[in-house]
């Protein structure tokens, strides 16, 4: 296959994609070198894995390299224990020009009842680059339902707002 690193991802297949094509699950079970001394998974840690499940969801979408541009707020709404299992269910929810978003929701799987629990929402930007930095147009989302409609149409409106704070906190002294 032909190949060379100073091409990679300069000839994105931008023929849309449905978010299905990319949505991606990630299951781990919660060690104890995860863990806080209450036995609870780090924060850090949960951080580390959405940036992954968001970022391989993108991945599958482009199909080219990419870097993380923002990560919206987050909360972890319950704890995950040592012996849990962590849940990561990501997605593209809106495809822009050079960027996309995804949302990872994070659940916590008791091992021996099976009860699921959602931990945490993350929204997370992307833009895709050329191995020299350059930005690259992405293939769009192919939005057919009416939910998937909604979904597109929030993530536009995180969209503005994520470029609005990036404008104030670049522009304060
Ligand atoms: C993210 C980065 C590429 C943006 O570069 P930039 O020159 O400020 O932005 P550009 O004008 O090239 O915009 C590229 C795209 O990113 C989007 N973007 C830029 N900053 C953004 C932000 N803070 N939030 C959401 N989207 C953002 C733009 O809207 C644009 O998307 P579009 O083409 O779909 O409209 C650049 O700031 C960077 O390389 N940051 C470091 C990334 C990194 O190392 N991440 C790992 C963790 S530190």
């Amino acid at each position: 296959m032909f190949s060379w690193p100073g091409l990679i991802g300069r000839f994105l297949d931008l023929t849309p994609k449905r978010a299905a094509e990319s949505a991606t699950e990630m299951v781990q079970v919660v060690l104890p070198n995860d863990a806080n001394p209450l036995g609870f998974i780090l924060g850090g840690t949960v951080m580390h894995l959405i940036d992954i499940a968001g970022a391989i969801a993108c991945h599958r979408h482009t199909r080219s390299l990419l870097v993380t541009a923002a990560v919206d707020d987050l909360q972890f709404l319950h704890p995950i224990k040592v012996g849990d299992l962590i849940i990561l269910k990501a997605r593209v929810t809106c495809a822009f020009r050079t960027s996309l978003e995804a949302q990872v929701d994070v659940y916590s799987e008791e091992t021996l009842t099976g009860r699921q629990q959602l931990t945490s929402r993350a929204f997370l930007t992307f833009v895709a680059v050329a191995q020299d930095g350059t930005r690259l147009a992405v293939p769009p989302l192919l939005v057919e339902t009416d939910e998937e409609r909604r979904v597109c149409e929030e993530a536009k409106l995180r969209r503005e707002g994520r470029l609005r704070k990036k404008v104030e906190s670049t522009t304060r002294s």
